[in-house]
């Protein structure tokens, strides 16, 4: 038996425990993983949630955005991450223009999900339509505010999102309409920490920020980034867990824990 295993959790984490960890008050703990050895190295360590998120176009495929990622792509890692998880909740970004109609969000959802071994599936925008349709078909949805990196064309640049009163409002006004739409997790992308920390008390499913401040329900990261691996530039909400432990695993646990014991994200990484 590998021995890496025998101290696993025994239960299959499901969307149910995640909203009970958000009345709890307890953190939710989150990374991104494109293959079978980082999803089993993370699970090992304890993650709740592994997202096979479209930022493989970026760190994986060597691409400027993750607009080039097809749903064949996140259809082929999304079945890496499977094959190396046990218990972590696993969510799978569905790529650019794969939801353009509601019809066609379910369908690639309904695959990511039957052949991948997706239990949620990730949708960047206020999709609203998409979004009931997907849950009438009973798929589970978590929907993505704030940046959105699927828009990099039409945004110019990666900047932080809701800085002015109107853009804060819409931001919340739509976080308000995905919930109402049926979605059970949102992703809230860099926003100012304030911005989060209102979604986050108004809403009743789990919010998980990446660049969002202390006051979300989780934390998320780009696997790469928190090991110090990025091509580009460091985001400067990420941290570079490598420099405080010596080895791959050590840095995913220490991560765990500071989303556990909030020690992460500190004033340093948020706006
Ligand atoms: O694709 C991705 O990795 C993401 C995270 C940045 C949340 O959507």
């Amino acid at each position: 038996m590998n021995q890496n295993l025998i101290n696993l959790p025994a239960k299959v984490k499901n969307i149910a425990d995640l909203q009970q960890m958000k009345h709890a008050g307890q953190k939710i703990s989150s990374l991104t993983a494109y293959d079978a050895s980082f999803a089993a190295l993370l699970d090992q360590a304890g993650i709740d949630v592994i997202l096979v998120g479209d930022s493989l176009g970026m760190v994986v495929q060597g691409h400027p955005s993750t607009l080039p990622v097809s749903v064949q792509d996140m259809l082929y890692h999304t079945q890496l991450v499977n094959r190396g998880n046990q218990r972590a909740f696993i969510i799978a970004d569905l790529p650019f223009m794969s939801s353009a109609t509601p019809k066609q969000a379910a369908k690639n959802a309904a695959m990511l999900i039957q052949q991948g071994g997706a239990q949620m599936v990730k949708l960047e925008g206020a999709k609203i339509e998409a979004i009931q349709f997907m849950v009438q078909q009973g798929i589970p949805v978590c929907a993505h505010l704030g940046l959105l990196p699927q828009a990099i064309y039409q945004l110019g640049k990666y900047a932080v999102q809701g800085k002015d009163e109107k853009q804060a409002a819409k931001i919340l006004a739509d976080a308000m309409k995905v919930e109402q739409a049926g979605a059970q997790m949102l992703i809230m992308e860099c926003v100012p920490e304030a911005l989060a920390r209102k979604i986050t008390e108004q809403l009743s499913i789990p919010v998980i920020g990446i660049g969002a401040g202390i006051h979300c329900d989780g934390q998320i990261l780009v696997v790469y980034d928190m090991l110090g691996l990025n091509l580009g530039k460091k985001p400067r909400f990420s941290k570079d867990y490598m420099q405080q432990t010596g080895t791959v695993r050590e840095a995913v646990q220490a991560y765990v824990a500071e989303v556990k014991d909030q020690t992460f994200p500190a004033q340093e990484h948020s706006f």
